[in-house]
């Protein structure tokens, strides 16, 4: 929906990628307003007629127009810093709608986060649970928390991106959860509002999702007998997308079986997607500047690299590489590399394409852990972002300068 070729042109909804590579440069991340939204309806209707929260992952892509989109649409957001909190609130989200995860809250972000009064604040552990004590008593505030448990379910994903084993380390054991929230309750400075989970990202089928819901259900109903009432249960993100030829359930399938165990339960139901919600409402369109054949592999060096877009280099992840215009029949294999100086700088390996310098490339499904990952390795500025509305192109992030990299760094007298 939001990338398709229009008579060979691969255009971004209505335009044409190289019209925006002229106008805006490469390399350029660009997004598609319609395919994000699309996407958000698509779980606003798999959870319509239950009390529900879909709270946008800011981790995934934290620029302030995509934050604003969100926020239009109804969304809350689930953050994991101060800096996410502030973007959340310049982009002009509602503070009231935000849930706070990680494992390592500072006491000024949790302040932060009290005095912007946040939904909740998701613990991870008990020196977290004192620790918001502490601060909310020193501001004379209440804190409304949940606890992130650990279900110990093995979400079957990449070992980087797995976070509800016991061996992970996120949230507090399961074992320990009644205890603690039973001692969380005596608390004269903290509100206990509900119970989060979260078992990893680009998770392709809904069965390791359903027994996390199982596990939090079972001890929301314990909670319940103990005397401690939740008002949501928060069961995280990890709805994988198409990269390649993975098969996702779709949005609504993937919640199903959760959804009918919640069936008639009054708690709030919150969600925290990222990359369903924005990971294919972005490419990273590039220009290739070599074509560099070589003994044993052909390359096609081009000038958007592992500070860019470091999936590939850190999880060996699949991007598709599309020429933005289709030409003559693909003869050779080529590793899509960038310039900087290390040997696991890639974007793609061993692709089928027909390339000469000059010529542009989408590295595809690039709006989710792209921009938000980047770097400025190699002294490199960070690339333009830009989001497409129908006919329309906005720059929401200026290509950085090389002034900007240094502006900050002193030299000695
Ligand atoms: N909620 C919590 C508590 C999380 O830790 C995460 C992601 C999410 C929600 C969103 O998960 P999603 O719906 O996007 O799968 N950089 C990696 C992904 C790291 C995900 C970390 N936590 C990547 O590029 O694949």
């Amino acid at each position: 929906m939001g990338f398709a070729y229009r008579d060979g042109k691969l255009c971004a909804e209505e335009v044409p990628l190289e019209e925006l590579a002229r106008r805006h440069g490469t390399p350029c991340y660009v997004y598609s307003r319609a395919s994000i939204e699309a996407a958000y309806q698509e779980y606003a209707a798999a959870l319509a007629g239950r009390p529900s929260l879909i709270a946008y992952s800011v981790k995934a892509n934290s620029n302030l127009a995509i934050l604003g989109i969100m926020s239009r649409l109804g969304a809350g957001f689930d953050i994991v810093s101060g800096g996410e909190l502030s973007r959340v609130i310049a982009a002009g989200g509602d503070p009231r709608k935000v849930v706070f995860s990680g494992v390592g809250k500072t006491s000024a972000e949790i302040a932060q986060a009290l005095e912007a009064g946040v939904l909740s604040i998701n613990l991870e552990s008990t020196g977290e649970l004192e620790r918001v004590e502490a601060v909310a008593a020193q501001l004379g505030k209440v804190a409304p928390v949940a606890f992130r448990v650990n279900p110990d379910v093995d979400a079957r994903t990449h070992p980087y991106i797995s976070t509800g084993l016991k061996e992970n380390k996120f949230g507090i054991a399961f074992a320990d959860a009644e205890a603690l929230y039973k001692d969380a309750a005596r608390k004269r400075h903290i509100r206990v509002v509900g119970i989060g989970c979260h078992i990893g990202s680009q998770l392709t089928s809904s069965g390791p999702f359903v027994a996390a819901a199982e596990r939090m259900l079972a001890l929301v109903e314990r909670l319940d007998r103990a005397g401690i009432a939740l008002e949501h249960i928060d069961l995280g993100g990890g709805v994988g997308i198409r990269y390649r030829d993975e098969t996702p359930e779709p949005i609504g399938a993937f919640l199903d079986g959760a959804l009918g165990m919640l069936a008639g339960r009054k708690e709030t139901l919150i969600v925290d997607p990222g990359r369903s919600l924005v990971g294919n409402a972005g490419v990273l369109l590039t220009r290739v500047e070599y074509v560099k054949p070589g003994e044993a592999k052909n390359f096609l060096v081009v000038d958007a690299a592992m500070n860019d877009l470091l999936r590939p280099s850190l999880y060996s992840a699949w991007h598709d590489v599309l020429p933005v215009r289709k030409g003559a029949t693909p003869a050779d294999v080529y590793d899509v590399v960038g310039p900087v100086c290390e040997t696991g700088d890639f974007l793609a390996k061993d692709r089928r394409l027909a390339a000469v310098a000059g010529d542009l490339l989408a590295v595809m499904s690039a709006g989710a852990y792209g921009m938000a990952m980047s770097s400025n390795y190699n002294s490199r500025p960070r690339a333009a972002e830009v989001l497409v509305d129908g006919t329309a192109d906005y720059v929401v992030r200026e290509r950085e300068t090389v002034a900007d990299l240094f502006a900050k760094e002193h030299v000695l007298p």
